[in-house]
């Protein structure tokens, strides 16, 4: 047996040893080819590389006598984004490598953010099934799709950690958590990237923005970041480094300052923390406009800013073009340096000889590929099911769901008809008519079975201009223009005749995303109108949430029956709202942010510190403590939180030992039962709590975690290896290490429902 053992370990280190020699190999051999390449190089060119434009909308056929077109042809493009289609992308491809002096390719990128034209639920939904298989198979079909259609690099994950609901782009991210946003970083990367870039059905990955984009002041977005070099190390910035660790190809800089200085200026953060700390080897492109935008951030004029942040570490300019237009008057004047200019080029091309771009410019462009590939059966069947895992049921009160496959349903909402709604924000590749409304999903899931009645019920908002804003690019929920009594009486006739109503209420999905942000958090007044007259026909009222951040949901929670969250869930999320309204499929999703009761709660986040008067248990109340006036500091729903239609208990925590040396490892484990009628999926979760630092550290952090199934009746014991590792932290000299001590352990099936056990754990 030891023989074996020792032949597989000798094997396995012959192979990463193999691996390594290969890799040497490989980069030796891409050095040799851009060293030759960049001697060719003019100056200029090397600038051009640097560049990329906004690509405005290139119409196929025209390339050549576009402006672009004139500017690839001198050598002054290093790459363009967000055009849509084999043919556009291989007609200016073909000016680059055919008409450009040197003939280097260009690279094509797309905000391929939550899936291409399969689209799979917003980042902050498909956080949500807590399944990295899901979360890393969304990134790959992504990926599969975009490269099929000539896409070789997408701006995407979204990694920045958000405690601040009224910040519209924390529908882009994972939520709240640095643990669970790292784990879903570094599987979105392996997704996009595979095992091999050279691949044609892979694409180079770009984690944004970094840093700290999430923690924008007021969460207004764009807005100035200002935190402790403590909270960045340990809650903000680890996603970003799991990027790294995983071998994110590019970064892209954030448009908020941090520091008092522009993320896209800042060498700390671009070459200090980055390349130096983290290692990172790929190329920085700013953010659109983001060099420019830094004048008007008081930063300096465009030659300045352009210049520093070439010196800080950006290696790709989107979009603004300083760059481009002062290089090489700032070389002349010394303000850059002609070394920082190569070293930015040679990243460029790097990520290009990666991709495989200069054995074969046209690798991506394959018609037949995106005849076949794109929008097939089997992604739009893995985008379905994995919709269905990303709702939270947040109450079902009575069991009012799974609904019955018979009788008669009044479906009833702005939000029950829309095609355009259902991908969500940032579906720039998507084809809306491709999309499937509530109505047409239940009317083919159960049509035959069930009488579906639908009514609108109200407008989006009271306010035509509000809801004007909260429509854009063209997913208008078509504004009706009756008065709002006949809109609601039509509704309300219709709820009369049916035996539940399910009203599919919330936030259109511009209502979130980029410059999306809110002060108020609640379902706007108008739809909270609809759903009080709802809930007084006296009949069971299910409220499909649609939302993209955490809602105000207080009202909601104290009176509607039964909620499901569902986000946007994507192209196929009508389809997915009837498999688990209709209990096909069980619902498992567990919340990744918490839901304050109201917008001044924010923010409201699980792993906050103690402070020196927390209040005491079970109180929300009490004179010189840290809490509130008028409301206790509970959340309505916290971190962690979903409901299934079965029903999970745990038993109380076992611990391997209470007491621990140096590496030794600590098992602590539960039992869980599925104790309901219908088998389920259930995420475990586990928190620990370091109860004195020489730091103040956490209440509780995640982690780890477990997604576990359980057939109705079945229990299973659910352990979590602990090591030293597990209680590191970067200390008040942002050194990463663990401090001896006593820990708390916890395990539940959400941030406030935990076991407990206790251990003390020496040096
Ligand atoms: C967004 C980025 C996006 C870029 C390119 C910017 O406005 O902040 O997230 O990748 O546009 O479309």
């Amino acid at each position: 047996m030891k023989r074996i053992v020792s032949v597989f370990l000798m094997a396995a280190l012959l192979l990463s040893f193999s691996k390594l020699d290969a890799q040497q190999t490989n980069d030796a051999k891409m050095k040799t080819f851009i060293d030759a390449l960049m001697k060719k190089m003019t100056l200029d060119e090397k600038i051009g590389q640097l560049n990329l434009p906004g690509s405005g909308d290139i119409v196929t056929g025209q390339a050549q006598s576009s402006d672009i077109g004139k500017k690839i042809r001198e050598g002054k493009v290093g790459g363009l984004f967000n055009i849509k289609s084999v043919a556009k992308i291989k007609d200016v491809q073909r000016v680059a490598v055919e008409e450009s002096r040197l003939k280097i390719p260009l690279i094509f990128g797309m905000d391929v953010i939550h899936g291409y034209e399969t689209v799979f639920p917003i980042p902050l939904g498909l956080s949500c099934t807590w399944d990295m298989k899901l979360v890393e198979n969304s990134a790959r079909i992504a990926a599969v799709e975009a490269s099929a259609d000539g896409i070789n690099w997408t701006f995407s994950p979204m990694v920045d950690i958000c405690r601040d609901p009224r910040w519209g782009r924390i529908a882009e991210g994972s939520g709240e958590d640095a643990y669970l946003g790292s784990q879903i970083s570094a599987a979105m990367v392996k997704g996009y990237q595979g095992n091999d870039l050279k691949a044609n059905n892979t694409i180079m990955s770009c984690v944004k923005h970094y840093a700290l984009y999430g923690a924008a002041e007021a969460g207004r977005d764009y807005g100035t970041t200002d935190m402790s070099r403590q909270r960045m190390y340990n809650d903000y910035f680890p996603p970003y480094k799991a990027a790294v660790d995983a071998g994110v190809g590019s970064v892209m800089a954030s448009f908020n300052e941090v520091d008092g200085v522009p993320a896209t200026a800042n060498k700390w953060l671009m070459t200090d923390v980055l390349r130096k700390q983290w290692g990172f080897k790929g190329f920085v492109v700013t953010d659109y406009t983001g060099i420019n935008e830094m004048i008007d951030h008081g930063f300096g004029d465009e030659q300045t800013v352009s210049a520093k942040a070439l010196m800080a570490g950006i290696d790709m300019d989107m979009v603004g073009e300083g760059i481009l237009k002062n290089t090489q008057k700032s070389l002349k004047e010394g303000k850059v340096t002609l070394a920082q200019i190569d070293a930015a080029c040679r990243r460029i091309l790097e990520a290009k000889y990666k991709l495989g771009l200069f054995d074969d410019p046209y690798k991506y462009c394959n018609e037949n590929r995106a005849k076949t590939e794109i929008f097939t059966t089997a992604h739009r069947k893995e985008a379905r099911s994995t919709a269905a895992q990303s709702f939270v049921l947040l109450k079902n009160q009575g069991n009012v769901l799974p609904l019955k496959k018979n009788g008669t349903i009044a479906l009833i909402g702005p939000l029950a008809d829309n095609k355009q709604n259902m991908p969500g924000t940032w579906s720039v590749a998507a084809n809306f008519e491709n999309a499937t409304s509530v109505l047409k999903g239940l009317q083919e899931t159960v049509g035959d079975r069930v009488t579906i009645l639908h009514a609108r019920g109200s407008n989006l908002d009271e306010d035509s201009l509000f809801e004007e804003r909260a429509g854009m690019f063209g997913k208008s929920l078509r504004r009706d223009s009756r008065p709002a009594s006949v809109i609601l009486q039509e509704a309300l006739d219709i709820a009369n005749r049916a035996d539940v109503i399910v009203a599919a209420l919330g936030e259109s999905s511009e209502m979130s995303g980029e410059s999306s942000s809110r002060s108020d958090i609640e379902i706007p007044q108008l739809q909270q109108d609809l759903l009080k007259a709802l809930l007084k026909t006296g009949k069971p009222v299910v409220l499909v949430l649609f939302t993209g951040r955490p809602l105000a949901l207080k009202w909601e929670n104290d009176n509607v029956p039964a909620i499901l969250n569902v986000w946007f869930g994507g192209s196929e999320a009508g389809y997915a709202i009837a498999d688990v309204l209709f209990g096909d499929v069980n619902p498992s999703g567990k919340l990744s942010t918490t839901f304050p009761q109201n917008v001044g709660q924010v923010p409201l986040f699980y792993n906050h510190k103690n402070t020196g008067r927390p209040l005491g248990e079970g109180q929300w109340f009490s004179k010189f403590r840290s809490n509130y006036l008028d409301v206790s500091n509970e959340p309505v729903y916290p971190f962690g939180f979903g409901l299934s239609y079965t029903s999970f208990s745990y038993s109380d925590i076992k611990l391997s030992s209470t007491s621990l040396k140096g590496n030794q490892t600590l098992t602590a484990s539960v039992t869980v039962t599925n104790s309901g009628k219908y088998d389920g999926k259930e995420v475990v979760q586990l928190y620990i709590r370091d109860l004195v630092g020489s730091v103040t550290r956490p209440v509780k952090e995640l982690k780890g975690f477990q997604k576990i199934e359980l057939k109705a009746g079945e229990s299973k014991t659910i352990s979590f290896t602990i090591t030293p590792n597990d209680l590191k932290f970067y200390n008040y000299d942002l050194k990463f290490d663990w401090e001896p001590g006593e820990f708390q352990i916890m395990i539940g099936g959400n941030s406030r429902d935990v076991k407990m056990g206790k251990v003390n754990w020496t040096k």
